[in-house]
């Protein structure tokens, strides 16, 4: 086993200045945050940045037919793999994804300039459109890249803006040609902010991530009559917006209900024409609903669902739903979670054991191969905000717990 001292460290101001370079791609005026959905001309500028720094350290970069980019140290047979992604929501932090990105970077420059050279590779993990922001499924690179999805059949997804992914990849250069399902590692490490008050509330350094709960996506679409707002007596109104607006307070009312840790969210409302004096013609919103127990999760799907169908007939609205993404909670390896905890506690570092509240590409490379997590606070468990914050201290932590956790399992 390697050993775990604290002399061995990366170099966070290079971490920093990395995480700066790349938020400066699509960065939101005026905040410290940045807007790279998925596969468009941002993505790509961001894409080509990092691409630039993998060569730079000699990596042996490969990109298969989804846009994943897998770099790999020289070296032989599967290596043990970090990465994450680097699009973001519209209205992204700097460090969501971009940090398990470039603290892999960050770790190979530093072993590299140490000498040392671990008896299996390390490699770091690009994975495409992992927000499902403009493509959902989230999560969609790493979901091919286990098999889990065909690619022809995430090559046709359709985004919010009438996009597709084949044709998206193609017009930004990223429809490579490495076989997929991709190489399996001999274990995947994720860093990443915890985007959650948790660690920051109890004060502690390092989050040794053992489980993602389980998510749940649709869209609804629901069909009313559109008509004067003036002259049309409420009780001939066949509203849907009055329908989406139920529904989210029902979604609410539901998690309160369901309790800790249910959430559930109305993220995206379109309403059509949306003008201010026309009953709306139709309403489209997603719901986005989380738990770590699935069969509570999916009570939370039938009941919202009763609950959709029945006040829309009741309005005199029809109902179309899509699932979007549905993925069952994962818990990962205890052996990789506790070479995490362990490793923190030997830097010195405290640490505490915890479920993940939002989706990761690590969920999926679970399906593969032992797989964890590290995670690191979040000022005011602030994310998907330009205002997303974590420390240099906190980032110098995370990615020291990553390094020492890596090159352990790169001997192990
Ligand atoms: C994806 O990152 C999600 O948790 O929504
Ligand atoms: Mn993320
Ligand atoms: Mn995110």
């Amino acid at each position: 086993m390697a050993d775990v001292t604290q002399e061995l460290s990366i170099n966070i101001d290079r971490l920093s200045q990395r995480l700066a370079d790349l938020a400066a791609i699509g960065a939101i005026e005026g905040t410290e945050g940045c807007a790279r959905l998925a596969l468009t001309d941002e993505d790509k500028a961001g894409r080509d940045l990092v691409v630039t720094w993998m060569k730079d350290l000699g990596l042996d970069i490969t990109i298969d037919g989804i846009g994943n980019i897998i770099a790999v140290m020289p070296g032989e047979g599967p290596p043990v793999m970090c990465g994450s992604h680097i699009d973001t929501v519209r209205t992204g932090g700097r460090y969501d994804g971009n940090l398990g990105v470039l603290a892999g970077l960050e770790i190979i420059e530093t072993i590299q300039a140490a000498g040392i050279t671990p008896s299996r590779p390390l490699a770091v993990g690009v994975f495409t459109d992992e927000e499902g922001a403009r493509f959902a499924p989230d999560m969609l690179g790493s979901l091919v890249y286990v098999g889990g999805m065909p690619l022809e059949e995430a090559l046709d997804i359709e985004g919010i803006d009438g996009a597709v992914v084949g044709p998206e990849l193609e017009r930004i250069g990223y429809n490579g040609s490495a076989p997929l399902p991709g190489l399996v590692p001999h274990a995947f490490v994720e860093l990443h902010v915890e985007q959650g008050p948790v660690l920051e509330i109890e004060g502690v350094t390092v989050g040794a991530v053992e489980s993602v709960q389980g998510i749940s996506w649709t869209e609804v679409v629901v069909t009313g009559q559109s008509n004067h707002a003036g002259t049309t007596p409420m009780h001939l109104r066949k509203d849907p917006g009055f329908v989406a607006a139920a529904c989210t307070q029902f979604a609410r009312e539901l998690a309160l209900e369901l309790g800790h840790p249910h959430v559930a969210t109305v993220g995206r409302v379109e309403l059509h024409p949306n003008l201010v004096n026309v009953v709306a013609a139709s309403a489209t919103f997603t719901i986005d609903l989380r738990n770590t127990n699935e069969a509570t999760l999916q009570e939370s799907e039938r009941r919202f669902h009763e609950f959709l169908t029945a006040t829309a007939e009741a309005e005199g609205c029809t109902v179309e739903t899509r699932t979007l993404a549905r993925f069952e909670p994962v818990i990962f390896d205890p052996v990789v979670v506790d070479l995490v905890e362990s490793t923190a506690t030997a830097l010195g570092y405290s640490v505490k054991r915890m479920p993940s509240g939002a989706g990761h590409d690590a969920q999926m490379l679970a399906r593969v191969c032992p797989t964890a997590m590290v995670f690191t606070p979040s000022v005011n468990g602030i994310s998907h905000n330009p205002a997303e914050y974590t420390s240099p201290e906190d980032l110098l932590a995370g990615a020291n717990v990553m390094l020492h956790t890596m090159l352990q399992l790169a001997e192990g």
